[in-house]
């Protein structure tokens, strides 16, 4: 990663590249540090004192594609059609054309399914501002950079049942946006004081065009309710068949 000095007051040194626009339209104007690094992303904590006083947001920037896993992207452009025919063939050939339009499709998927689970009421986090290679999105976590997973709350969690039917309704929310997240687990729901918020969309696939999307909703729904075991107990495959029946019978 290369960083930046100038434009980083918050903490010299440790500023990345991408984080630049932000500052210079104003979004932010503090860095704090990572907050985490994946394999197609790192997240930062960022924050902005514009207001006043001092604001904490989430910045997730995606690594080039030499960083990053592949097959999932292939896989994704097999089963899109949205494409003009230059693109699809430039992508086929993998010219720089193509690799290009890889790139710029790849990072506006999940600001693109963040806006729209937002305007549908979905518990996702706050699109604060999408740049290029990166967007900025509302921080949920400790001053001290500690995110709030579902993983670590398991302990703490007064209302179990709660908590996993607020899932299962942005499950269903989700699939009536035509959207499946495909890799729903406890590691991408934060959870604080009972609010449930899901991240981390990249991956998320259409059923409209992806014939593999009612096996991916399966699998997210077993993952959620194994989690909950022995606390709530649940029928994976039940919920999975009442939501996929009424969602492909368009009622719901
Ligand atoms: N909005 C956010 N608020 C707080 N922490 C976040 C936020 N978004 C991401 N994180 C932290 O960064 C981690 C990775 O983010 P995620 O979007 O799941 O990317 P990936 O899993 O692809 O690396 C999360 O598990 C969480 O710890
Ligand atoms: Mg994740």
């Amino acid at each position: 990663m290369k960083y930046i000095e100038e434009s980083c007051p918050g903490r010299l040194n440790a500023c990345p590249e991408e984080l630049r626009q932000y500052f210079e339209d104003g979004t932010i104007d503090g860095y704090e540090r990572v907050l985490s690094e994946g394999k197609e992303a790192v997240v930062h904590l960022v924050a902005s004192s514009r207001s006043g006083r001092k604001v904490y947001y989430a910045a997730k920037v995606y690594k080039k594609r030499e960083g990053r896993g592949f097959k999932n992207r292939a896989d994704y452009f097999v089963a899109q059609n949205m494409y003009k025919r230059r693109a699809i063939l430039a992508l086929s050939k993998k010219t720089r054309f193509g690799r290009s339009v890889e790139e710029a499709v790849w990072q506006n998927r999940e600001t693109g399914y963040l806006k729209e689970l937002l305007a549908a009421g979905a518990d996702v986090p706050r699109l604060v501002r999408a740049g290029s290679d990166s967007f900025i999105m509302e921080y949920l976590g400790g001053e001290d950079g500690h995110a709030f997973k579902l993983i670590e709350a398991k302990r703490d969690m007064t209302d179990a049942a709660g908590v996993f039917r607020s899932i299962m309704r942005n499950v269903e929310l989700f699939l009536r946006c035509n959207i499946v997240h495909g890799d729903l687990s406890p590691y991408n729901v934060l959870y604080y004081r009972g609010r449930v918020v899901v991240i981390d969309f990249p991956q998320a696939s259409d059923p409209r065009r992806n014939p593999n999307a009612g096996a991916l909703l399966l699998r997210d729904i077993r993952n959620i309710c194994a989690f909950f075991l022995p606390a709530v107990k649940t029928d994976p495959d039940a919920i999975f068949e009442d939501m996929w029946s009424r969602y492909q019978l368009n009622e719901m």
